[in-house]
């Protein structure tokens, strides 16, 4: 038991075949939490990443037993209870640890198993699961919206020209038609112009330039795209507000901002759906400091503390629209462009943040994670 109960930061002997290198080494190589507990379930042995998991000191830590870590009726507990009474490795997944010390919910992959060689010894390994999985919708979501940019800018250059083209000469055509063969000019027209519209709303993806951000309060964002949606698309729909009055301003685009919204209340109506008189659309605030993710291409960790909910009670999405749910031109709706996800997906991007969707039956929720604004002497701007 010594190697494991005492934790030496020692300069490694050089590297010479994985025999050579101690376990405690790869063990705090490890970027998950890992704990040993013993018998009584006190812990004896934690690594690195279990420090920073929760926030205390190997010291601290070894002190204590496991039912100080977590809330009451964590399931790590009643887990942990289960491989004691098994003798046999258990794993669970999206586990809400229940921390008591934090704000935040941390859902994790749970690892648990004996340690044959130490009586009474359980080793458990925490997997982050949330972050996981959402920095890799962040790049999916990333990676759609760039690729829609690049066919954006070749769509607004090889088709928007030539299209020009195509209508003039059918309006000339038009004017020495005979009258059996105008309305066939006339719908020349008619499709190019469509065309040429799709092209204007795609042509939004190609603009590359940075965002000019400000400090915006985001619950007038979403009470402006409250009062537009129940005048129009919403009327009928129960739209809700459940802010935290505290939060601060995020850095951002007004007008882009009140798009991306806009669109997602859309989305969260038509799903809704006219025949229903009990639809239900929920708009929510809240702040989460303990939310850090990795941008792509870049090593810093940017923390998105500011939560914004969009919630409706339509039917849901399915298993097989969910991770397409983002990229263009994808669309269940019968004159449905499939832009507006997408668009939604680069604006957040844009602002720095991210968007995700958790969906159940008669639950859909739109999660938008941004920054918080940093200078702290500039007051929000009420427009
Ligand atoms: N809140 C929601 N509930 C159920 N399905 C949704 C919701 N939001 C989006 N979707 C699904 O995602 C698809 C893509 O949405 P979007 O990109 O806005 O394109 P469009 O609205 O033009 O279809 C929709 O066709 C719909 O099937
Ligand atoms: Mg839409």
């Amino acid at each position: 038991m010594a190697r494991l109960e005492t934790k030496e930061r020692r300069t490694p002997p050089p590297f010479s075949g994985i025999a050579s290198i101690a376990p405690d080494i790869l063990l705090h190589a490890l970027p998950h939490p890992v704990l040993v507990l013993r018998q009584d379930d006190r812990i004896t042995y934690v690594n690195f990443a279990a420090e920073v998991f929760f926030g205390m000191s190997e010291n601290v830590l070894r002190r204590r037993k496991a039912e100080a870590l977590v809330a009451f009726a964590s399931p790590l507990l009643a887990l942990i209870a289960q491989v004691r009474q098994t003798n046999t490795a258990v794993n669970e997944y999206a586990v809400d640890l229940g921390m008591p010390d934090t704000a935040s919910q941390r859902p994790v992959d749970v690892f648990a198993a004996p340690l044959p060689e130490y009586e009474g010894h359980i080793i458990v390994m925490l997997q982050q699961r949330s972050m996981a999985q959402m920095i890799e919708r962040q790049l999916t979501h990333r990676g759609a919206a760039r690729s829609v940019s690049g066919m954006a800018a070749v769509l607004a250059h090889e088709i928007k020209n030539p299209l020009s083209g195509i209508r003039g000469a059918a309006q000339l055509l038009e004017q020495g038609a005979s009258l059996e063969d105008r309305p066939l000019a006339q719908l020349i027209c008619r499709e190019t112009d469509r065309i040429c519209t799709l092209v204007d709303r795609m042509e939004v993806f190609g603009d590359e330039r940075p965002l000019k951000l400000e400090p915006v309060n985001i619950h007038t964002v979403l009470d402006h795209v409250r009062q537009l949606a129940l005048n129009g698309f919403g009327r009928g729909i129960v739209i809700s507000q459940n802010y935290d009055p505290s939060l601060p301003p995020v850095p951002g685009n007004r007008d882009k901002l009140i798009q991306a919204f806009l669109n997602l209340v859309k989305n969260a109506a038509e799903a809704i759906g006219p025949g229903r008189n009990d639809g239900q659309i929920m708009l929510s605030t809240a702040f989460r400091p303990g939310l850090r993710i990795s941008l792509p291409n870049s090593e810093t960790r940017v923390s998105l503390p500011l939560e914004i909910t969009v919630t409706d009670n339509g039917p849901g999405i399915s298993d097989e629209l969910k991770p397409h749910l983002f990229e263009p031109f994808v669309t269940t709706k019968a004159g449905g462009a499939g832009l507006g996800l997408a668009l939604v997906a680069k604006i957040f991007g844009d602002h720095g943040g991210t968007i995700e969707c958790e969906t159940k039956a008669r639950q859909t929720v739109f999660r938008a994670m941004m920054p918080m604004y940093q200078s702290a002497d500039r007051r929000v701007k009420e427009t």
